[in-house]
């Protein structure tokens, strides 16, 4: 039988050749020594070279073998780069040793080729799943002058373009060594044309979409903020400038990393192109005391022919399959409603009692209690880790709460921040240390509160604890765990002097130990990642949590740019997006229902509005929408979700979902707004099957599969504001 993965090293040539049924990745060990980055792309059925240029001896250039002068690295394409061995560019790992100097003159040793998959020590990673295989190249450098290992992992799996790279330093030698630097994955390339697409944003303005051209010189994203953030999230992907949504090469990158991270995209004189990517180097310093190995975080890099959406689909089916928790991937979400909007900080026990009635009335399906039920918070000046129920808000505790809702037939959940500490609190009085702080300087106030050192054990263990007790003692069905600023003051009083270049990493690995722990305890509690919406939305928060509140913003025009360029990195199921009020509290835009319910209708839905003073006209919108959501829910769940038309770049904006066969697809078409001068949209359809013919669901119209791909679909522009279309398409078996 065909092996399904490969991984062959080709000792006449030199060769490593990673390769599934998607793709080939192709190194070469030149001289034994130095491993070369020969091939990434369509699978090959063998490869001699046929890309490589001759090398030619330059000026400037450091020989690394005196008889070959023209053989530099300044000029090769390499798969890692070290200092001070003729590289200039931007270099993947950084060490030095106690005297000072600089080390990690790395050269081949060996490596091993296994049927695991690599896991990094305490960090979030790609899991291998029952049945489908996996394989791991590992390949051993040694530095021997210092005595340092660098490992450097490739894991492939079957039926998926991903590649998941990592590095493991290791000190072998006596003294220690510092790490000043230590990416996941670094890869050079010599074409020339390529373009780079990112993603920027802030608050309520996630996942805006950038792409350019990479000039000489070098352009890098990240973040030193203490979590990946709302500006930069960990991705990028090179493209040619003909790659569209549907066409067109993409090899894209994306960490799954929550902390502080570096992503980097350097062309040189040469227009070669180097991309790196991994934990952010600035303020990072890692001291390694013998025997011991730094694990980089898992950079998973994906190669797709199809465009972005083709690059879409394989993180979507990865990450569903091989990252979310196991058992929420294929688990339906219960159809939430939130307090935020409706109460902020104003929740009570009979204002909730009401809530929960009305919303197992509508068809909700769980009620979240939001912010301000815990300690005497009323605003968000105070009681940060003060996780007891308020006594005035809810002088019976939560219980009548929970057995309410129980006996209406819908699920309870509860919000939580617990990586920080107001001022204003108990926690504060009796623990002021406890907050990340720089002996010296007074911490500074973010959203008026302190972020606890989650690099301590004592106070990862206090959180556990008190979170373990908490959701021990109250039936809870789902936690959406906040993070609401970022840190200023990377401090912790049990780092000593030559490691307080690890606080921002340990805090992500305190950060996932809790996390780690605390799913494991509650595998059936449904967690929510969220940051202020999207601050934290990374592939790292979502090992532990399979879903995401992406915004703040609940605005229905802004949410279709945030969603989009969300569903770049992450599948719908991991997006939330809620409908909400008008006029919208963020923007002030009054967008009618019927698009407010759509734009959230394909991602994972819930409603954030107040339910308690609904007119009857929105009562009823409210009762036809989820009839309508929960017939579809199921097929919108597991579908592929596509996008047809940016908001980038347009005055409209479209996005599908179909089933794995393609005989029903969901379109969403929405538009900004009402052009007297444009007499009709043409809408392509690029995922339907090109031999089936379809019928749309309301308008009975029979077309064939191939001309709405080909030749598009009409669509008649709506008056009004922000119009919609919804269209849905069954295939039939009948000829047209
Ligand atoms: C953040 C979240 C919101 C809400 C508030 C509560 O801003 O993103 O959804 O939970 O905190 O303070």
């Amino acid at each position: 039988m065909k092996e399904k993965i490969n991984i062959r090293y080709d000792d006449k040539h030199q060769t490593f050749h990673l390769s599934n049924r998607k793709f080939s990745y192709i190194m070469e060990l030149r001289e034994s020594t130095w491993l070369l980055h020969r091939y990434w792309g369509p699978k090959l059925s063998a490869y001699y070279g046929s890309n490589q240029p001759a090398a030619v001896k330059r000026t400037f250039a450091a020989a690394l073998i005196p008889e070959i002068p023209a053989f530099s690295l300044e000029m090769e394409p390499q798969e890692f780069s070290c200092p001070h061995q003729g590289d200039y560019r931007e270099p993947s790992i950084t060490l030095r040793r106690e005297d000072g100097c600089l080390a990690g003159r790395m050269q081949y040793k060996s490596h091993e080729i296994t049927d695991t998959l690599h896991v990094p020590t305490g960090l979030p990673h790609i899991r291998p799943q029952e049945g489908k295989s996996v394989k791991t190249l590992s390949i051993h450098f040694l530095d021997v002058v210092s005595s340092i290992q660098l490992t450097l992992h490739y894991s492939i799996l079957e039926d998926s373009a991903a590649i998941i790279r990592s590095a493991q330093i290791t000190n072998l030698g006596n003294s220690p060594i510092w790490v000043e630097r230590a990416l996941s994955a670094l890869i050079d390339t010599i074409y020339s044309q390529e373009q780079l697409v990112t993603f920027y944003g802030t608050h309520q303005k996630e996942f805006q979409l950038s792409r350019q051209d990479i000039s000489h010189g070098r352009f890098s994203i990240g973040s030193v903020r203490g979590a990946s953030s709302p500006q930069y999230p960990p991705f990028a992907a090179l493209c040619t400038p003909e790659t569209t949504e549907h066409t067109g090469d993409v090899r894209a990158f994306q960490l799954i990393y929550s902390g502080n991270h570096h992503v980097s995209a350097e062309r040189d004189q040469y227009n070669h192109l180097r991309i790196a990517i991994g934990i952010q180097p600035d303020g990072f310093c890692w001291k390694l005391l013998p025997g011991e190995s730094f694990h980089t975080p898992q950079a998973v890099l994906t190669y797709s022919s199809q465009g972005f959406n083709g690059m879409s689909q394989e993180f979507h089916k990865l990450f569903s399959e091989h990252l979310f928790p196991p058992q929420w991937s294929k688990r339906k979400r219960p159809i939430l409603l939130n307090s935020w909007e409706m109460c902020y900080f104003d929740v009570s026990e009979e204002k909730i009692l009401r809530v929960i009635q009305e919303a197992a009335e509508l068809g909700f399906e769980l009620v979240v209690l939001d912010d301000g039920w815990f300690g005497h918070r009323s605003n968000s000046k105070s009681s940060l880790g003060d996780w007891t129920v308020n006594p005035e808000k809810f002088p019976n505790g939560l219980m009548p709460l929970l057995k309410y809702a129980k006996e209406k037939g819908i699920q309870f959940g509860i919000w939580f921040e617990p990586e920080m500490i107001s001022i204003d609190s108990a926690l504060m009085r009796t623990h002021p240390d406890w907050c990340a702080q720089i002996p010296g300087y007074t911490p500074l106030l973010g959203r008026n509160q302190l972020v606890l050192d989650l690099t301590r054990q004592e106070i990862q263990d206090y959180l556990l604890e008190m979170l373990t007790n908490f959701l021990k003692a109250y039936p809870i069905s789902y936690v959406k765990w906040d993070m609401n600023r970022h840190i200023t003051d990377p401090g912790s009083q049990d780092l000593p002097q030559d490691r307080t270049g690890e606080f921002f990493h340990r805090y992500i690995l305190g950060l996932y130990r809790i996390l780690e722990e605390l799913t494991a305890r509650f595998p059936d509690v449904l967690f929510e990642n969220c940051s202020s919406g999207g601050g934290r939305f990374d592939a790292g928060m979502s090992f532990y949590m399979p879903q995401t509140w992406c915004s703040d913003n609940t605005d229905a025009l802004d949410r279709q740019a945030i969603q989009y360029g969300a569903s770049y990195l992450f599948p719908p199921s991991a997006i939330t997006a809620h409908v909400s009020a008008v006029p919208n509290h963020q923007t002030g835009r009054q967008i009618p229902f019927a698009a407010r319910a759509a734009v959230s209708s394909a991602f994972n839905m819930g409603y954030e509005l107040n339910i308690l003073e609904l007119s009857s006209e929105d009562r009823g919108q409210i009762l036809t929408h989820l009839a309508e959501y929960k017939a579809e829910q199921e097929f919108l769940f597991h579908g592929e979700f596509y996008r047809l038309h940016s908001p980038f770049t347009g005055n409209d904006c479209a996005w599908m979902v179909a089933n794995i066969e393609k005989t029903r697809a969901i379109v969403y078409f929405f538009v900004r707004e009402y052009d007297t001068a444009t007499l009709s949209y043409l809408l392509k359809i690029p995922y339907l099957n090109p031999e089936k013919n379809y019928v749309v669901k309301n308008t009975r119209q029979h077309f064939s599969g191939k001309e709405l791909i080909c030749a598009g679909l009409a669509i008649q522009p709506v008056q009004g504001d922000y119009p919609i279309v919804k269209l849905e398409l069954n295939a039939e078996d009948t000829a047209l």
